[in-house]
């Protein structure tokens, strides 16, 4: 089994890994040993805090081991994705890579012999989103019938959340002028929709009206922010954007919690003074990052 995004789990698998890492949350001594001997791969191709620090730590309070992969230092740069993963995957239980294009994450998937984890590419954040479905649990008691708004960019987490909130009964609505082309993918959206708990609007004020979450992320994926090959483009949509910003004026009358993925891009996405008001849950989400990462370690590696 591999975590790609959630086509391939059920609502009620998902609740599980969600379950679990609640539990992994509050019963950290019950799995210290849970993993002990095993390895994780984890290589980047692309810069993280959050997703390289959580399942690193994962591992090691977990009993096993994880190995962190600078893509640009390795052989993968001159090989083919297949070669150089039929080899990393006879030596680790299990690899998390965070890479550029989701086909070659799908080129590692074919030539592993272990799970491999997707630590977000250009389609899907998984990872990130079971934390975040956990954090909105945690908050609120249950996933069922809840409402989130996310506001931004429509881009990989949008997609992952689209799937995670569908496939565990969270209606969510998408609030995004912009739709990010190389997230596209349609057979996930028409799944969303057929479900009925997804829906999209540009009308803001009325989505966060009654929600319980209300979710942005940055409107510039990592590795363009401050290129300036993307200088132009990232102007053109921080003055299409700036009206959707999270913000105190947009939030009046809401007692909705706040989330963001991280890394934060202040005074852009979300104002300043929302970071760290009352509402805002959202570094308790990161931290939620170490035990999600736990609960899905444990799921790929069979010890739960
Ligand atoms: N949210 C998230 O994935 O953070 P990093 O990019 O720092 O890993």
């Amino acid at each position: 089994m591999h975590l790609i995004n959630f086509k391939e789990l059920s609502g009620s698998q998902l609740m599980e890994i969600v379950d679990k890492a609640i539990d992994v949350k509050r019963n950290p001594e019950k799995y210290c040993n849970a993993l002990d001997g095993k390895s994780l791969a984890m290589i980047f191709q692309k810069t993280s805090t959050r997703t390289r620090v959580s399942f690193e730590v994962a591992m090691t309070q977990l009993g096993g081991h994880a190995l962190y992969i600078d893509w640009r230092t390795t052989n993968f740069t001159i090989a083919d994705v297949y070669d150089e993963t039929q080899y990393l995957s006879r030596n680790v239980d299990c690899i998390m890579a965070r890479l550029l294009r989701n086909a070659d994450l799908q080129v590692m998937v074919r030539a592993s012999r272990v799970p491999v984890i997707n630590g977000c590419d250009e389609k899907y954040h998984p990872s990130q989103a079971i934390g975040d479905l956990m954090t909105m649990k945690e908050k609120r008691g249950k996933l069922k019938g809840l409402k989130l708004v996310y506001i931004g960019v429509h881009n990989n987490i949008c997609n992952s959340l689209i799937e995670g909130c569908t496939k565990t009964g969270v209606k969510i609505i998408t609030v995004t002028p912009i739709f990010h082309e190389p997230c596209r993918d349609d057979e996930l959206l028409e799944n969303a929709r057929k479900t009925g708990l997804w829906e999209t609007t540009l009308d803001v004020k009325e989505a966060v009206k009654d929600a319980d979450f209300v979710y942005t992320d940055t409107w510039v994926d990592m590795e363009f922010f401050t290129d300036p090959k993307f200088a132009a483009e990232k102007e053109k949509r921080v003055k299409l954007m700036m009206p959707y910003q999270i913000n105190k004026e947009l939030l009046k009358g809401s007692n909705a919690y706040i989330m963001h993925d991280m890394p934060i891009h202040r005074g852009y996405e979300i104002a300043e003074d929302v970071i760290e008001d009352p509402n805002s849950v959202i570094y308790e989400q990161s931290e939620n990052r170490l035990y999600s990462a736990k609960a899905i370690l444990l799921k790929l590696l069979g010890k739960c």
